[in-house]
């Protein structure tokens, strides 16, 4: 596990961190709590780490808060978080609006509640001028669903004439993913000690440096975020390059 140390240099803060936001059970079972308590209190860490974000200057911050395989979960678990996520949004709309955090939802929509739906399209309108910060919550998301939806899409686009095969490229394809309009994610951390990406962001993962952490999601604050800004620093990122001299 890491700990935390003191940043004792300047560190470059990455553009974009990503989050897989694991262990909430986990930390609930340990405390012999009902699951539930867990994701609220990963509901807390969300807020925190939107705050501590801004305050240190990250340009993005996207979170994975429900995949596609989570609606296979117990119904109860289901429309606990689906409860977590509507009072979020209801709560955080004029806080995000006031600090200017513009905030996207990203996934599969067409499964969600229609209320929850509404609530998003209210807050995507609310903060869609705001530049401070941009956070994209991934609900209802599966990055393989997103690779064939972007196919789908260049599929028809060629078949139309829109696109020849000389077009299909990396930026045609890019283009046509829910993260079209923000960089790919320098640094995806995992927390709760797991170590996979769980069809999160696989195509914009290609270049990001991935660090798991043992933190479960709840526990996860200040200290343990600047530690991982730490160890990205630590990190030499090359693209495939040779190593500098
Ligand atoms: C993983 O923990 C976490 C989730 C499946 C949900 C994440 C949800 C939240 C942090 C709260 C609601 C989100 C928002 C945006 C308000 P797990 O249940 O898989 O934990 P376990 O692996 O320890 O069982």
């Amino acid at each position: 596990m890491l700990e935390a140390q003191p940043i004792a240099e300047p560190q470059i803060v990455p553009r974009h961190i990503a989050i897989i936001m694991d262990g909430n059970g986990r930390w609930a079972r340990k405390r012999r709590l009902p699951r539930v308590e867990g994701h609220r209190r990963g509901a807390d860490a969300v807020r925190r780490t939107g705050e501590i974000c801004k305050e240190l200057g990250v340009s993005c911050l996207t979170l994975f808060a429900f995949s596609s395989e989570n609606w296979n979960r117990p119904a109860a678990e289901v429309d606990d978080l689906m409860g977590l996520l509507r009072h979020y949004l209801r709560r955080e709309i004029g806080e995000l609006e006031r600090n200017g955090i513009r905030l996207s939802v990203i996934g599969d929509r067409t499964r969600l509640p229609q209320d929850i739906i509404d609530l998003i399209d209210e807050a995507e309108f609310r903060t869609q001028s705001n530049s401070v910060m941009r956070l994209t919550i991934a609900v209802s998301y599966g990055a393989q669903d997103e690779i064939v939806r972007a196919t789908r899409e260049i599929a028809a686009a060629h078949a139309r004439g829109e696109l020849s095969l000389d077009e299909i490229d990396e930026q045609a394809f890019a283009s046509r993913l829910y993260t079209a309009d923000i960089p790919d994610p320098d640094l995806i951390i995992r927390t709760s000690g797991e170590q996979r990406l769980s069809n999160f962001m696989l195509w914009q993962a290609a270049y990001a440096e991935l660090l798991f952490v043992d933190t479960y999601w709840p526990d996860f604050d200040k200290s343990a975020l600047l530690t991982a800004i730490a160890e990205y620093n630590a990190r030499e990122r090359r693209y495939g390059a040779r190593p500098a001299r």
